[in-house]
């Protein structure tokens, strides 16, 4: 089997003329890990994945892949394998002749294309298409094949550069569950970048979120989503996204936060760095306590505007005078109501300073 490999990017920098486009970025990645590399269109993520794969030259620091300084090696000596977004697949060949060559190429026996060939189309679920031709698969099929082709390699590490992107919705929700049970079942290390975060939220180990050629937080899909550690992150993830109330932090007696029109005691709030000061509020539309309890702070809204969602639905009121969302199960029959009594608990807002960093 795949043996996984761990990947290191060490003080990398890649520039275009005088551009930065990475700037001095560590990253490591271990052997097994499912990293989603997560942000807006041109951020640096492709420039990224194909400086790991070879197919750039940094400006400046070294890439490792297992035990080896790779920083300088050929794309073919790196143990990769590569699934890009446009998957060009040779039409004239069948699904087994698309799996099988680039095994072929490489001069492997017979025996082990085979057996490969057998092995990648049992997990994709390919083994009865492997006589058509591409023309005769539907998008995601040929998809597969794309993943497979680089499956078969039997790489360290597998690099996927928005491989769901051309694919419609249903599509790209089933191919990811499988992207999913693949990395299970396989134990390879991954490297998948992607501008969608309900794709990085749900694939993910790790996600490492960028902007402008740095890494901005790093972590689990829940630290991200629970605690972003800087005011970017925090309002690059969750659809529909944070509220944010400017004000300012007092720490004495009791730690609170002033806002436009209200106060909020910070009782039961995980401070990082305690500081007193002009601040940020964010308070995640789906973190409204709509269902008040007495166990901490309540306040009470008109409700301005409803937007049906489906199965749930954004409220709008306010916080103090301060615009505020709320997303409820649209079964509360909330969305029918002209105001709203809700709660706020301290421990699952986040504080931002004047620098943006997490409080
Ligand atoms: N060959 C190139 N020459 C000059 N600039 C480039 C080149 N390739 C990419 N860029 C620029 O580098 C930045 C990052 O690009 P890219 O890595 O493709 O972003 P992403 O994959 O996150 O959308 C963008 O501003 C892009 O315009
Ligand atoms: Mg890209």
């Amino acid at each position: 089997m795949m043996k996984a490999k761990g990947v290191s990017v060490r003080k990398v920098q890649v520039a275009y003329g005088a551009v930065q486009v990475i700037k001095e970025m560590d990253l490591e990645i271990a052997p097994g890990e499912f990293i989603v590399l997560l942000g807006a269109s041109g951020c640096g993520k492709s420039t990224l994945l194909s400086v790991i794969a070879g197919l750039r030259d940094v400006t400046a620091g070294q890439i490792w892949i297992g035990d080896q300084n790779v920083t300088w090696a050929e794309p073919k000596d790196r143990d990769i394998g590569m699934v890009f977004q446009s998957y060009a697949l040779y039409p004239q060949m069948t699904v087994r002749g698309n799996l099988s060559f680039g095994l072929r190429m490489a001069g492997a026996p017979k025996a082990v294309i085979e057996a490969r060939v057998t092995e990648a189309a049992a997990v994709l679920q390919l083994s009865h298409l492997l006589d058509r031709k591409p023309k005769a698969l539907s998008g995601g099929q040929r998809q597969r094949v794309a993943i497979g082709r680089a499956l078969v390699r039997q790489a360290g590490v597998f690099l996927f550069d928005e491989p769901l992107s051309n694919l419609d919705a249903k599509l790209r929700t089933e191919l990811r569950a499988e992207l999913k049970r693949l990395h299970r079942e396989l134990g390879t290390t991954m490297i998948f970048v992607t501008h969608d975060q309900i794709e990085a939220l749900t694939l993910a180990d790790r996600i490492a979120v960028m902007e402008g050629g740095v890494i901005r937080q790093i972590g689990t899909p829940k630290e991200i989503y629970r605690t972003p550690a800087n005011r970017f992150v925090a309002g690059f993830i969750g659809s529909p996204g944070m509220n944010f109330f400017d004000g300012k932090v007092v720490l004495d007696p009791e730690p609170r936060f002033i806002g436009p029109g209200f106060e909020l005691p910070l009782k039961g709030y995980a401070f990082t760095t305690p500081q007193a000061g002009k601040a940020t509020l964010g308070l995640r539309p789906e973190h409204v306590g709509i269902r008040p309890q007495g166990a901490h702070p309540q306040f009470t809204t008109a409700l301005t505007s409803v937007e049906p969602m489906g199965a749930e639905t954004l409220l709008w009121g306010k916080l103090g005078e301060a615009p505020l969302s709320i997303r409820v199960d649209t079964l509360t029959g909330l969305d029918e109501a002209p105001a709203l009594t809700f709660e706020i608990d301290p421990a699952l807002v986040s504080l931002f300073g004047e620098d943006g960093q997490r409080l």
